[in-house]
């Protein structure tokens, strides 16, 4: 019988009208749903983040355009309410979340965010668990700013968070990079863990007041943060901590995340 090595895989073409964008996206990660790409707005000095979620051949047709649109809506407007509400999330610049056929539309456009993820922070600095604790206290503040307005996250993991440092500054509506820009200059022992917590990914999000999915939002970080970084995770204290001090109403949201605690532990009982 003879062997034939398959096709390699076909790289996801990118929807017009980025198909003749000059200089071409950068693709930066892969997920199960979507692809994210660093790109440009308007202008080549403006750079931006693409997000865009190609049609699934495996789901129905017009489901699978219903469910893309629905997703990239109500991922643009749940940033938009944390956008106007205070909450550090990237900007929403541009999104075509229906498009007109020949393979367009199902993407959304969003203001770039300088720096790293949470998760690449911790687990650079995580080795000696050292000065940890002043960016949990900023993460257990971040998520309680979100919830206080509302808006519970659905996927909350330390790679949904990222930490921009405090060079990557606002002017004039435009923010701008000290140094070359690349964000390596903010790479000193200490000086890695400034910065500002800025949330992503809100593919998953509602609005919510209940404590309930407030409550479950924080189990998921904390079962993440356990596996992900399970040599920091005493550290994780440290963010429900804060998160209690962070709005009226924390305290009672923590007092919950003890009962779903425990339906957790029974459901693994239970295998
Ligand atoms: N606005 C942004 N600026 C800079 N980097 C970003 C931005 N948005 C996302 N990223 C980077 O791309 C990665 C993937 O983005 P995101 O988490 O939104 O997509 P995803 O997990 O693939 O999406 P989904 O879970 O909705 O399918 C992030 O972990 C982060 O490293
Ligand atoms: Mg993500």
């Amino acid at each position: 019988m003879e062997l034939t090595n398959p096709a390699p895989p076909q790289p996801t073409p990118l929807p017009p009208p980025f198909t003749h964008a000059s200089p071409p996206p950068t693709l930066l990660t892969q997920g199960a749903e979507a692809l994210l790409y660093r790109t440009h707005f308007l202008s080549p000095s403006h750079p931006c983040a693409l997000k865009h979620r190609p049609a699934k051949p495996y789901r129905h047709p017009i489901l699978d355009k219903r469910l893309t649109k629905h997703r990239i809506l109500s991922e643009a407007r749940t940033l938009v309410k944390c956008r106007r509400e205070g909450v550090s999330v990237p900007g929403v610049l541009a999104l075509d979340a229906e498009g007109s056929g020949n393979g367009s539309g199902g993407w959304m456009m969003m203001e770039w965010v300088e720096g790293r993820t949470v998760r690449e922070v911790v687990v650079e600095k995580g080795k000696s668990g050292e000065g940890l604790e002043g960016l949990m206290g900023k993460i257990g503040r971040a998520v309680g700013r979100m919830h206080e307005v509302g808006v519970v996250h659905g996927d909350l993991t330390t790679s949904n968070m990222m930490l921009r440092p405090w060079s990557a500054s606002v002017q004039n509506g435009t923010r701008v990079m000290n140094g070359d820009g690349d964000g390596e200059e903010a790479r000193t022992v200490g000086e890695i863990l400034e910065g500002e917590i800025v949330l992503i990914d809100f593919g998953l999000a509602v609005q919510s007041l209940q404590d309930e999915d407030k409550a479950v939002d924080l189990y998921v970080l904390e079962r993440a943060f356990g596996s992900t970084h399970p040599e920091a995770e005493e550290g994780f204290q440290e963010v429900l901590r804060v998160y209690g001090e962070s709005y009226k109403g924390a305290k009672v949201v923590l007092k919950r995340l003890e009962d779903v605690r425990m339906r957790g532990r029974k459901r693994s009982m239970l295998g």
